[in-house]
C-alpha cells in the first residue's frame, strides 16, 4: 500500500521528504480556493506530521504523486475525517495548477476508489466539496459518488457525495 500506480502517475506514501513540494501546492491561491485558503510553511509542516502519523496509524493515508519524468504531481489519498460528528473515509486531492484539465483527478479517483472499497473493504467512501468547486463535483460524479447532502463545514457550504462498496 505504501506505492501504487495509474496508467500515467506514481504514488508514492507521504513522507517527511515532501515537505518542500507541499509547502509550494498549498500557497498557490488557486489551488488553495476550495482547500480552505493559502497555508503557512509552518501549517504545512504541521498538516504533513498528522498525515503522517495517520499511515502509521491506519496503515492508509495520503501518497505524492509523480509524474512519469519524476516530477511532483500534488497529493491523494483515503484518510478518516470528522463530519458532523460522524468518523468518514474520504478520497482526497490536489494537483498543481499546471496539470489541471488533463483527466489527473479523474484517474486518480478511480484508483483511490478501488484502493478504499476493494483493499481495504471499506463500506462506503466519501468526497468532501465546496459547492462551488465544480470541477472536483464532476471527478466525484464521474467516478460514480452520489450526491447526498450538504452541510456547513467551518463556515463554507460544502457537499457530500458517497459510494458504497
Ligand atoms: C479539482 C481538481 C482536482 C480537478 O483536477 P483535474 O485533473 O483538472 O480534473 P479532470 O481533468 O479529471 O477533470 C474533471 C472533470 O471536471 C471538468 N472540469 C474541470 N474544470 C472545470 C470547471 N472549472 N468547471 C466545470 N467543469 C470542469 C472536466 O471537464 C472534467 O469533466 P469531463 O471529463 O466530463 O470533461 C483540480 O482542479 C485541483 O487540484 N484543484 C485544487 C484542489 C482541489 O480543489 N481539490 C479538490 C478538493 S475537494
Amino acid at each position: 500500500m505504501d506505492q501504487f500506480v495509474t496508467e500515467r502517475l506514481t504514488a508514492e506514501r507521504l513522507n517527511g521528504s515532501h515537505l518542500a513540494d507541499l509547502v509550494a501546492l498549498h500557497q498557490d491561491p488557486d489551488v488553495s480556493r476550495y482547500l480552505g485558503g493559502v497555508r503557512s510553511a509552518e501549517t504545512t509542516k504541521a498538516y504533513l506530521g498528522i498525515n503522517m502519523a495517520h499511515w502509521d496509524r491506519h496503515g492508509f493515508g495520503l501518497w505524492v504523486l509523480r509524474t512519469t519524468d519524476g516530477a511532483f504531481a500534488g497529493r491523494a489519498g483515503v484518510r478518516h475525517i470528522l463530519v458532523d460528528d460522524v468518523d468518514e473515509i474520504e478520497i482526497a486531492y490536489a494537483f498543481p495548477r499546471s496539470l489541471w484539465g488533463r483527466g489527473f483527478a479523474s484517474e486518480v479517483a478511480t484508483a483511490l476508489t478501488r484502493i478504499g472499497l476493494a483493499e481495504l473493504a471499506l463500506p462506503s467512501l466519501i468526497g468532501i466539496v465546496y459547492a462551488g468547486n465544480v470541477a472536483s463535483r464532476r471527478v466525484l460524479e464521474k467516478s460514480n459518488y452520489l450526491l447526498e447532502r450538504s452541510t456547513d463545514r467551518h463556515g463554507e457550504d460544502v457537499v457530500i457525495y458517497r459510494i458504497q462498496r
